[in-house]
């Protein structure tokens, strides 16, 4: 079956939906603890049957019971004398939740405390960091995002869902939907990129595979859409700091994402970090709770960011601890991720409600969230792991196979000079592999991945070996050394990350390289970023290939052989103009990289990777977006700076293929229709080249005139096909008043204006093939 093709992301999402039915089951009404099992849920818990069962629960609790419920702490798995301070609080009921555990012998260690010598027996909720998987680990969001393919998303997070929820893990604080349009901001390759509408699609289809059909469903996990809202836009791309965003930009760029999650039915929001406009999000009651669950009906809990109910003192706002957790708690937050105990917000509430700043009916409608989902989770039928089955679900080599095809799926293809991609087989008898990530493991799962099994990771390296077999004369050269950050990583410092380095004498390394590249038929270098220099506190100043690998690079390339440049990075990287043959984003691949790698560079798999931000020229052009106003002098718009182009290098949605296509007969069903009404909209699309490809077709839409100004382009549909040589297809969009209506910051107000539209599809966001369609009431 064509990667890529629809049907395999079917059979993937269907095979691992009967892998994920594990163990887990739901479905009993009554929530005292039982000793027998229940049937597994064949349908979602109704509300009465849920409601029933917190009443029962509520009428028996304490405040302190109730307030325990709310908080979150940190726990690495730690026994002995180090976990003896949280120990004794699960046992006192005086912790709902615990983050950051991935053994299921210690999973259900914690479990029994709670279980078995807590007053009200109610089990523990585990959450963790399930960014792009567990065991396996899928290619990062923001290269998932690059295959312009929900399918891909939801397939990587139903495997990761199986995975979690076998070890005892029953919430993701994942999707993050966080819009990067400045990229600096290492935080990027978590998110989608630049644009709402594939954002929105990626949020979605990543609930959906987390959750399944419903939350509770076997073998999946609560899906928990970060960081609400915003954190995307901090200044400067520096991490942590602060955000203001227009009324423009927040309703129809940053919050769309975040709507789309909480339709797909996700069960929990993480409230972010920073400053909203002057307000800390996570005291924010606007944000929290005026559009969470007042525009948007969000029936969920609302856990912080790590800290983050704390923080409102740090930010200024709160005036000491106490004041933080009324102000996190009257904002609508339900659960505080603490750090360890007796270093919390939220332990303060009882004195708050005994101060009378805090209503008990607000702390037993957080309660209530939490117990909800507790009970939808199946937690009291079933609080332990079978870990037998669990070492089964994460050893499964289908799993492997969805990543490696994820992978595949997600490679961007800048430049592809004489088609120097893809490489013969059988002509290239020696290749020179070089870099110093070409056989890093860690480097290969890239960021967010902390429980690393680098032996079951294949390196871009061992996937050419394996490819080329015995036969081939293929030589490793690291070039020079792993750049270093200047200013740490803290996950490096807590022992998390577990980066790799490599030491050489880069001059020494660098001559090596040139003497390997020499002496092959073709150089493969792998450059780029280090995977702790991108993800949480990873911001950088500059988007220059770090230590000294632009000298590498440009060393190679002078040797005059064909140089293929594989960049491992989910930033845009400013090569200065160098030039290789062949230059492809490969992003963290994840655990079946190299594998990925080596069947794209030897044509077994053909690259449809769309970009899903704008790559800019330079750090200087940043943030650099394609939906930008058309501004006063729209005919000079590429010369907005007197020294530089101010254009991208490469535009939003671009990426090339092994094959060739063509646009033809863009056309709308009606060219003028009424507010309200939708319209299909079809193109055809043809592979004018020699192999079967997938290629990513895109609808973009302009409004010429209305309540507001409106952006030169914005994307409003997008369908990743798959066509043999020669094939025509017709792709039919939809755009309904959803499409056509967004916020006018002019009427503080969603609106759908009468006016024209151009409407342009094509393989990227410069898409020269173009129509209109009017929108008037008659
Ligand atoms: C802080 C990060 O901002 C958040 O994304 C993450 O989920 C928590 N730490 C827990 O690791």
């Amino acid at each position: 079956m064509m990667k890529g093709s629809p049907n395999f992301w079917r059979s993937a999402l269907l095979a691992s939906a009967a892998l994920a039915a594990a163990p887990v089951m739901v479905g009993a009404v009554n929530a005292a603890p039982a000793k027998s099992k229940a049937a597994p849920a064949a349908a979602p818990l109704t509300e009465a049957q849920v409601d029933a069962r917190v009443d029962a629960l509520m009428a028996q609790m304490t405040t302190e019971e109730k307030v325990g419920q709310l908080i979150q702490y940190f726990n690495f798995g730690g026994t002995g004398e180090q976990a003896a301070p949280l120990e004794k609080e699960v046992a006192a009921g005086r912790a709902g939740s615990l983050l950051f555990m991935t053994d299921p012998v210690q999973i259900n260690r914690m479990q029994r405390i709670a279980v078995e010598q807590s007053r009200l027996k109610i089990p523990l909720l585990f959450g963790f960091d399930v960014i792009h998987g567990l065991r396996t680990v899928m290619p990062v969001p923001i290269a998932v995002a690059a295959s312009w393919d929900p399918k891909v998303a939801e397939a990587g997070q139903t495997v990761a869902a199986a995975e979690a929820r076998a070890v005892g893990i029953h919430w993701a604080f994942a999707p993050m939907v966080d819009i990067a349009r400045d990229q600096r901001w290492g935080r990027m390759v978590e998110g989608a990129g630049e644009d709402p509408f594939l954002g929105s699609a990626m949020a979605a289809a990543q609930v959906r595979g987390f959750q399944g059909a419903y939350l509770g469903a076997p073998g999946r996990i609560i899906a928990g859409p970060k960081h609400f809202a915003g954190y995307g836009a901090s200044l400067g791309g520096r991490d942590y700091d602060e955000v203001n965003i227009s009324d423009n930009e927040l309703w129809n760029v940053y919050l769309p994402p975040f709507q789309a999650a909480i339709e797909a039915g996700a069960g929990n929001i993480m409230s972010a970090y920073m400053g909203l406009n002057g307000t800390p999000a996570s005291g924010n009651r606007w944000l929290l709770t005026d559009v969470l669950r007042g525009r948007w009906g969000f029936k969920g809990f609302v856990v912080t960011d790590a800290g983050a109910a704390r923080d409102l003192s740090t930010h200024g706002y709160a005036a000491d601890d106490a004041d933080a957790a009324t102000r996190a708690l009257n904002a609508g937050v339900d659960m505080e991720m603490g750090i360890s105990p007796g270093k919390t917000a939220f332990q303060h509430l009882p004195e708050q409600i005994a101060a009378g700043k805090v209503k008990m009916a607000d702390i037993d409608t957080a309660v209530r969230r939490v117990l909800a989902a507790k009970i939808r989770m199946g937690l009291f039928e079933n609080p332990y792991v079978d870990v037998a089955s669990a070492t089964k679900v994460l050893a499964d080599p289908a799993h492997r196979d969805v990543s490696r095809r994820a992978a595949e799926a997600s490679f961007v293809l800048l430049h592809n000079a004489g088609n120097l991609l893809p490489l013969n087989r059988t002509g290239v008898k020696s290749i020179a592999v070089i870099g110093p990530m070409a056989d890093s493991a860690r480097d290969t799962i890239g960021p967010w991945v902390f429980d690393v099994k680098s032996a079951e990771t294949v390196t871009v390296l061992a996937g050419i070996k394996a490819k080329l077999g015995a036969g081939a004369n293929v030589a490793y050269a690291p070039g020079v050394s792993t750049p270093k950050r200047v200013n740490g990583s803290f996950f490096d410092e807590m022992g998390l990350n577990k980066q790799t380095y490599v030491e050489v004498d880069d001059n020494a390394a660098i001559a090596e390289a040139v003497a390997k590249a020499k002496a092959s038929d073709v150089a493969v270098l792998v450059l780029g970023e280090p995977q702790n220099m991108i993800g949480e506190y990873a911001s950088r100043s500059s988007l220059d290939l770090p230590g000294r690998q632009q000298e590498l690079l440009n060393a190679v390339i002078a040797t005059g052989k064909p140089v293929v440049v594989l960049l491992m990075s989910a930033r845009p990287l400013d090569l200065k103009g160098a030039k290789p043959g062949a230059l492809m984003n490969i992003w963290y691949p994840g655990t079946q990289g190299g594998t990925a790698v080596a069947n794209v560079l030897f044509g077994d798999a053909a690259p449809a990777g769309r970009l899903p931000f704008s790559w800019a020229r330079s750090v200087g052009q940043l943030p650099m977006i394609y939906s930008h106003l058309t501004g006063h002098q729209p005919s000079t718009a590429d010369k907005h700076y007197g020294d530089a182009p101010s254009t991208p290098l490469y535009p939003f949605g671009y990426g090339l293929s092994y094959s060739t296509f063509s646009y033809a007969n863009l056309s709308v069903a009606k060219g003028k229709i009424a507010p309200g009404e939708s319209v299909e909209v079809s193109v055809d699309v043809k592979n004018t080249g020699t192999r079967p490809a997938d290629e990513v077709a895109q609808l973009y839409i302009h409004q010429r005139h209305g309540s507001s100004a409106r952006p030169v382009r914005e994307l409003k549909g997008f369908s990743r096909i798959t066509l043999a040589p020669g094939e025509v297809r017709k792709v039919t969009f939809r755009l309904s008043p959803k499409e056509l209506t967004y916020w006018s910051a002019a009427k503080g107000a969603y609106v759908q204006d009468e006016t024209v539209f151009d409407l342009y599809a094509g393989g990227d966001s410069t898409a020269p093939l173009a129509t209109t369609l009017s929108v008037a009431k008659n």
